[in-house]
């Protein structure tokens, strides 16, 4: 993701070539005329070199959940999942949250959880996980830029999160706020990235279908700051920007509340943001993805594989106007 000028006659593009996105990221940063907008974009990741874990504490108990691939997929590199990732909070390169975020200190780390529930309160980040059996889940990850990796994440469900704090029955949204804190986050200091707190939300029964998951590591370790320390959601058959990283703030809400790329950009980015490989974004196709460490791009599924598990969700709703 990035930020540039769109103009109105940017062609649609299906291919993100790294040259561009850094002149256009130059181009907007001379303060050149035209109407600004925030924009997802890609560059390429830097070769992997290893696919083992790195060096964070070893999570105990972790037991096999979720890994239903297909003959195609096979894990993305420790290297790659750690080092070519989306996390504006510490800038918006891709190599800016690797390099940047080992000053944001994930403990003590609290979760204020808030709004139509019954069970409100601000929770310890080893009270709120304390509860839950840990579970390797892999998972596919779409970007909406139009790359993709396979990630084992460990965590466990959503709902079973959400189920503790006793949402009420006019709770239909569930909103999620990343933390705010400019001096351990450095793209927060950035005038022009994105606004603060980012902030994601899904539908009640979204949140509480069993694929929706809390992510508190990856490759059967503690979360690496720049995939979201120490918690997080996975939302596998949506586009990666509605799992938001190192959440502080669980919100009950009835209302569709606000996410920060549709506020940045709604023409652009919806609420639902459900892989679909017949909505196209408005300036790139989405009928292919480039898996992270392949050369060729392959085909993107609809819900990115999921829909077995999802498309009753959506039953009846046009995919076409609720992108
Ligand atoms: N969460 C926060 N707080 N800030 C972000 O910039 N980027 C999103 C999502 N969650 C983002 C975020 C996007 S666009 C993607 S693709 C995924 O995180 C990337 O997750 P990863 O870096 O662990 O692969």
């Amino acid at each position: 993701m990035l930020i540039r000028i769109a103009k109105a006659s940017d062609p649609a593009s299906s291919e993100i070539t790294p040259r561009s996105v850094y002149l256009d990221r130059r181009t907007f940063m001379a303060g050149t005329a035209g109407f600004a907008t925030l924009t997802l974009g890609g560059c390429k990741p830097k070769a992997a070199t290893s696919s083992g874990p790195g060096t964070n504490a070893k999570l105990a108990d972790v037991k096999e959940g979720y890994r239903k691939l297909g003959s195609a997929d096979t894990l993305t590199t420790y290297d790659a999942v750690t080092s070519y990732n989306n996390f504006y909070e510490f800038g918006t390169d891709k190599e800016d949250p690797a390099k940047e975020a080992h000053r944001l200190k994930p403990r003590p780390w609290t979760v204020k959880v808030d709004g139509l529930c019954n069970k409100p309160g601000t929770i310890d980040f080893d009270d709120l996980i304390k509860p839950h059996a840990l579970e390797e889940r892999i998972f596919r990850l779409r970007c909406v830029e139009g790359w993709s990796m396979v990630i084992p994440w460990v965590g466990f469900s959503l709902g079973d999160l959400l189920k503790g704090f006793e949402p009420q029955g006019s709770a239909k949204f569930v909103q999620f706020e990343t933390l705010v804190r400019p001096a351990e986050m450095i793209g927060q200091k950035d005038a022009f990235s994105l606004k603060w707190p980012y902030v994601e939300g899904l539908r009640m029964d979204e949140a509480m279908n069993p694929l929706a998951t809390v992510a508190v590591g990856l490759y059967g370790e503690v979360l690496p700051n720049q995939n979201g320390a120490p918690i997080r959601v996975v939302l596998p058959w949506k586009y990666g920007f509605k799992s938001a990283k190192s959440i502080v703030r669980i919100s009950f809400v009835e209302k569709q509340p606000e996410n920060t790329w549709k506020v940045m950009q709604s023409r652009e980015y919806g609420f639902y943001s459900n892989v679909n490989p017949s909505v196209d974004h408005p300036r790139w196709s989405q009928k292919t993805e480039r898996r992270i460490g392949d050369f060729r791009r392959r085909d993107t599924l609809m819900f990115n594989g999921y829909e077995e598990e999802v498309a009753s969700l959506y039953a009846g709703m046009d995919l076409k106007k609720n992108f």
